[in-house]
């Protein structure tokens, strides 16, 4: 495999548009959050520190590139790219309380229950989920018709609940301790639930934000957010082993130590990056039939199966 830092160095488009949507899904979030000095001043500021905390936002960074590569203005696209972000903030924000995963570091910050307090937050996440579900109901700049709206607001529901990234937890939870004693299946269901599901709604949402939706189209697209959402987790758990603190802006080497089955796990480091590039090129072949207009997608299909952090 490519050393992961070259594979933005020889596309300054794919590096421009990540800046591009950081600062766009950045500006947009600032919007949409209350006020630091707004009661409750705590959660407010806590909500603000969890959301806006220096994550790599990918996922927006997929629904301005899917939307893009289908002629949606970009303003469209910043209601529906805030909401999934604050989802997968929340989800982080749970994923590290004690009862959960017991991190203390997230993006190079304390995490929110340690800058914080556990109570606040639990209380976070419930606030950047509801405000998520909020923005899909009434922004006025997703100009979509108002089925599809409303289908996004389906989209989101289900990608975060039971039947998905919280399901995936709640199977994650269970299988603490459980490290190779998990069957393959079982593992590519949960990675599939816990991330994949987010990422397959960001795309998915991006699609919803054109006015025509070809249902073919969405399936192909679907395909491959399937495909770079279980290759998203497969290198989360790479970089877990073999990227350090730093890097990573949280702390390495915490599913060994709580004996989580990862890929690495049950099929060896170099079986684990088989497997994410197999995902990569499937995902590729997934766009097949689409032009440089989803070469975004592309970009990002490979930079998910190298990044460094
Ligand atoms: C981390 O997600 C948790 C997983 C779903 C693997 P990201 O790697 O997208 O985290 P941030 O948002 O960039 O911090
Ligand atoms: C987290 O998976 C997935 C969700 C938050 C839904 P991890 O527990 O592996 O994520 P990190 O490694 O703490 O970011
Ligand atoms: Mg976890
Ligand atoms: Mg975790
Ligand atoms: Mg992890």
């Amino acid at each position: 495999m490519t050393d992961p830092n070259t594979i933005t160095d020889n596309s300054a488009s794919f590096k421009a548009l990540i800046l591009q949507s950081k600062d766009q899904v950045q500006a947009a979030l600032n919007h949409w959050l209350p006020a630091e000095d707004s009661k409750p001043e705590t959660l407010h500021r806590a909500m603000r520190y969890s959301a806006l905390s220096g994550g790599k936002y990918v996922r927006p960074l997929l629904v301005y590139a899917t939307g893009k590569a289908l002629c949606v203005n970009a303003e469209a696209l910043d209601g529906p790219a805030c909401a999934i972000e604050l989802i997968h903030s929340y989800s982080l924000v749970h994923d590290d309380l004690p009862a959960m995963d017991d991190d203390d570091l997230r993006r190079g910050k304390p995490t929110c229950h340690k800058a914080f307090d556990e109570a606040t937050a639990v209380l976070v996440g419930d606030a950047l989920q509801s405000l998520a579900f909020h923005i899909l109901a009434v922004d006025i700049a997703i100009q979509t018709r108002i089925e599809l709206r409303i289908k996004m607001i389906e989209t989101l529901a289900h990608a975060s609940g039971s039947l998905g990234m919280a399901g995936g937890q709640a199977i994650d939870l269970e299988a603490d301790g459980k490290g190779t004693n998990f069957t393959l299946a079982s593992l590519q269901y949960m990675h599939s639930q816990k991330t994949g599901a987010l990422i397959r709604a960001s795309v998915r949402l991006g699609v919803l934000s054109a006015p025509d939706c070809d249902e073919a189209l969405l399936t192909r697209l679907d395909r491959y957010a399937a495909d770079i959402g279980l290759a998203f987790q497969i290198r989360d758990d790479i970089l877990d082993i073999e990227a350090s603190t730093d890097v990573l802006g949280k702390s390495q080497g915490a599913d060994i130590a709580r004996n989580k089955p990862t890929y690495p796990a049950l099929l060896g480091m170099d079986g684990a990056k088989q497997k994410a590039q197999q995902l990569h090129e499937s995902a590729l072949e997934n766009l097949a039939t689409l032009g440089s207009e989803a070469d975004s997608l592309r970009w990002i299909s490979e930079y998910i199966v190298q990044r460094p952090n």
